[in-house]
């Protein structure tokens, strides 16, 4: 029975694939039935991603760092064409304003936002999104609830929100849809590089409503349904995914 969530015979990217909210999206990509070319810059763990997903479609490993344009170019060109493109590195450095720096600013927006933005300039350029496609990119509510120490986080996931919207626009006509999700806190190695104690952390897990951080599986669910045909009338959309921390 063909369900309007499979993703059988679409070509998909996932960039940051080696672990966390990347990596649960590669292998729910691939249970639904989806080729999926996974990308990182630890060969290690890309591996062991690629060894997790669903056998079946042939799967491809591209590593990158996408804090150097030349290699986010090279991802681009070595890609065939896709149906589907999750954007999803990301990184984020902790830091009062007053201390920030204009090398944190550049590893931040470069791997949050530039590396997005030359991606998808470089696959279009290259004719490499199939007609139908559909682009998600991995924002934060971070992006609208703020916090202390993450002014640079916070403005490089604005940028995503923004670029989100104008590109849905841009490439209604080619019917290539473009949707965000900001995701609340969740359980991966990003919390741990935030600096923020498991004291605070248990505070805030105080503040959601549903009563817990999400997992990376939450996300990979709304991904998958954003790159499937079930989402076909979706474009342009910044899809808040917290537990209902935004409620508050
Ligand atoms: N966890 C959260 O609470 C949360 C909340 C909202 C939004 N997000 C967003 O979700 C996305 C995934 O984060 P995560 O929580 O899954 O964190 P994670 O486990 O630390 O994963 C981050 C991924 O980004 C990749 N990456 C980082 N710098 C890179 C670079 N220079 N070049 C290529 N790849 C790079 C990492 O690859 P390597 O390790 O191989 O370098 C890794 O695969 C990020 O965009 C993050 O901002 C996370």
């Amino acid at each position: 029975m063909n369900s309007p969530f499979s993703l059988a015979g679409k070509n998909i990217l996932v960039t940051g694939a080696s672990s966390g909210i990347g990596r649960a999206l590669a292998i729910e990509c691939s249970l639904q039935g989806a080729a999926v070319t996974i990308s990182g810059r630890n060969s290690d763990r890309l591996a062991e991603t690629l060894e997790l997903l669903f056998k079946g479609p042939d799967h491809q490993c591209f590593i990158a760092d996408l804090d150097v344009d030349e290699e986010v170019y090279a991802l681009a060109d070595s890609l065939s064409r896709l149906d589907g493109l999750i954007l999803n590195a990301g990184l984020i450095k902790s830091m009062p304003a007053k201390f920030t720096k204009r090398e944190h600013i550049d590893q931040i927006f470069n791997v949050n936002f530039y590396s997005t933005a030359l991606l998808v300039q470089r696959l279009l350029k290259g004719r490499k999104l199939n007609t139908g496609a559909s682009i998600c990119l991995i924002s934060s509510v971070a992006s609208q609830y703020v916090s202390v120490g993450n002014t640079i986080y916070s403005a490089s996931k604005g940028a995503v929100n923004s670029y989100t919207k104008a590109l849905a626009l841009e490439l209604s006509s080619k019917q290539i849809r473009v949707n965000a999700i900001l995701p609340g806190f969740v359980n991966t190695n990003l919390l741990s590089d935030s600096h923020v104690t498991a004291e605070e952390l248990a505070v805030h897990e105080g503040k959601y409503p549903i009563g817990r951080f999400g997992t990376p599986q939450d996300v990979a669910y709304l991904g998958v349904y954003l790159l499937s045909d079930a989402s076909s009338w979706m474009t342009g959309s910044l899809l808040t995914l917290d537990g209902g921390f935004s409620l508050r």
